[in-house]
């Protein structure tokens, strides 16, 4: 099929290089002609891992080509996919200036019918407004042209994006139209194999079944944290009680990890939006606030639970930190933890020595003045940054930081103290190899008296 994307970022890159590589004829418009120039030359400008490799071998193959003409993308498309961004307004509904610019392109460039398909995740009503721009522009133009617009939310996962997009657990179509569903079944068979998992349903459906996922995820991690929580005041350990629910099929094994918050580009800005999307229809979202709260409250416990280990004196103690990124497997930052962790130890006054696979650089950028002065150092090594620390603090669990060297690491250290933001690491071995143990919603091994939460 030819097929245009229209949006070269996290989610467009993804869609057009593993639809390219499932044999269709992919061009992908981005408006930067810069980000399009490193692009034809087969630079991947977000981390992922296999996005790179795949997306070079497509355009190796002439299955995909980078565009910054919207026309030259257009031109033959049978199927045109919406995947710019929506982030979040200033009152935390989405912004969908980009996606009803694109729509305002459309009305004045289309000359063919053909499908729009809304990637983005958008609030209802999209869609709806998305066909009414571009009708409103090809009837300026005079054109009778057919064209509809259907919802094909993503679900891809930052880390495992090109999986997830390859095998998905389901792949859901709104489509009011018989045409387009028939078309979009057809684009997504090779991906389904003979599993059913297409879920064909109304546009309005689809739009917010990308909302209610993202919250009622982000609910569950909310629900176990808010459990560590009340474990740790009772002497429970969190992970067995983790065990001992997940288990059960209702519950389920998946998104009820306990740790030190939810971070990334979709869970906090979709609660948000889904918060005020309730809030105009006059529902009051006493669910999706409590999650957001549980959140906020969650991403300040590491820090807590540090000034309290150090009597309320941070000034001048060394803190090793391993894990930025918002999760293991991408460079990304959007509202991670570790921020807002890092934040409050510079402002105290600490020295802070951290490490992360994929995105020191990024968290260079951004705090120019700590690393300057020193306060904020900034290494791939994870041994490199525990020399000379009074803790040790796991904030992301990437697998480098899963079965380290303890002894070594003991040696290093000024103090053995360790917070474990995500439970990785077995309180007793730890206690044994002499340190001090700390996790969220456990309780505390070595010589300490309370645990993280
Ligand atoms: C999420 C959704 O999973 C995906 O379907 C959607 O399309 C986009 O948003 P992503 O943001 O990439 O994907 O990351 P995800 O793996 O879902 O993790 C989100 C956050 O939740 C991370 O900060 C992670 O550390 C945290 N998390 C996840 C927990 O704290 N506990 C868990 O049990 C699972």
């Amino acid at each position: 099929m030819q097929i245009c994307v229209i949006g070269a970022g996290y989610v467009g890159l993804v869609t057009a290089t593993c639809f390219a590589e499932m044999g269709n004829q992919v061009i992908c418009v981005e408006r930067d002609p810069q980000r399009v120039a490193r692009l034809a030359q087969g630079e991947v400008p977000i981390y992922e891992p296999g996005l790179e490799s795949m997306l070079r071998a497509q355009l190796a193959s002439g299955q995909l080509s980078f565009s910054a003409q919207l026309n030259s993308g257009i031109r033959r498309a049978e199927i045109i996919f919406i995947a710019v961004g929506t982030p979040s307004g200033e009152d935390g509904s989405a912004d969908l200036s980009h996606v009803l610019a694109v729509a305002d392109e459309l009305g004045e460039r289309l000359e063919h019918a053909c499908l729009i398909v809304d990637k983005s995740t958008v609030p209802v009503g999209t869609a709806e407004r998305v066909e009414q721009r571009i009708n409103a522009g090809l009837a300026r133009r005079g054109k009778r042209v057919r064209v509809s617009v259907a919802s094909n939310p993503e679900f891809l996962k930052e880390g495992s994006a090109v999986e997830d997009f390859m095998r998905p657990d389901r792949v859901i179509v709104g489509c009011e139209d018989e045409r387009g569903r028939e078309l979009l079944r057809r684009l997504y068979a090779p991906f389904l194999r003979n599993h059913d998992r297409l879920l064909c349903m109304g546009v309005r459906a689809a739009e917010f079944s990308k909302y209610a996922a993202n919250a009622f995820l982000a609910t569950k991690i909310s629900f176990i944290n808010e459990m560590a929580g009340i474990c740790a005041r009772l002497g429970v350990d969190i992970e067995e009680v983790r065990r001992g629910i997940g288990s059960d099929r209702r519950i389920g094994t998946h998104f009820i990890y306990a740790g030190c918050g939810y971070g990334g580009s979709c869970f906090p800005k979709d609660v948000k939006a889904l918060i005020r999307t309730a809030e105009h229809e006059g529902i009051e979202p006493v669910i999706l606030r409590a999650v957001e709260a549980r959140n906020a409250l969650q991403k300040t416990l590491l820090f807590q639970a540090l000034r309290e280990h150090f009597n309320g004196h941070l000034q001048g103690r060394v803190v090793a930190l391993w894990g930025l990124a918002f999760k293991p497997g991408t460079d990304d930052l959007r509202e991670a933890p570790s921020l807002v962790l890092l934040e409050a130890l510079l402002i105290a006054g600490a020295r802070v020595q951290a490490c992360d696979p994929a995105a020191t650089a990024a968290v260079a950028a951004r705090y120019p003045e700590a690393v300057q002065s020193g306060q904020l150092v900034l290494s791939e090594s994870p041994y490199a940054v525990t020399q000379g620390a009074d803790a040790l603090v796991l904030v992301t669990e990437w697998k480098q930081f899963r079965q380290p060297d303890f002894p070594r690491i003991r040696g290093a250290m000024r103090m053995p103290v360790l917070f474990d933001g995500r439970n990785i690491y077995e309180a007793e071995q730890l206690a044994e190899l002499g340190f001090l143990y700390r996790g969220i919603g456990r309780p505390a091994s070595g010589s300490c008296k309370a645990s993280a939460a």
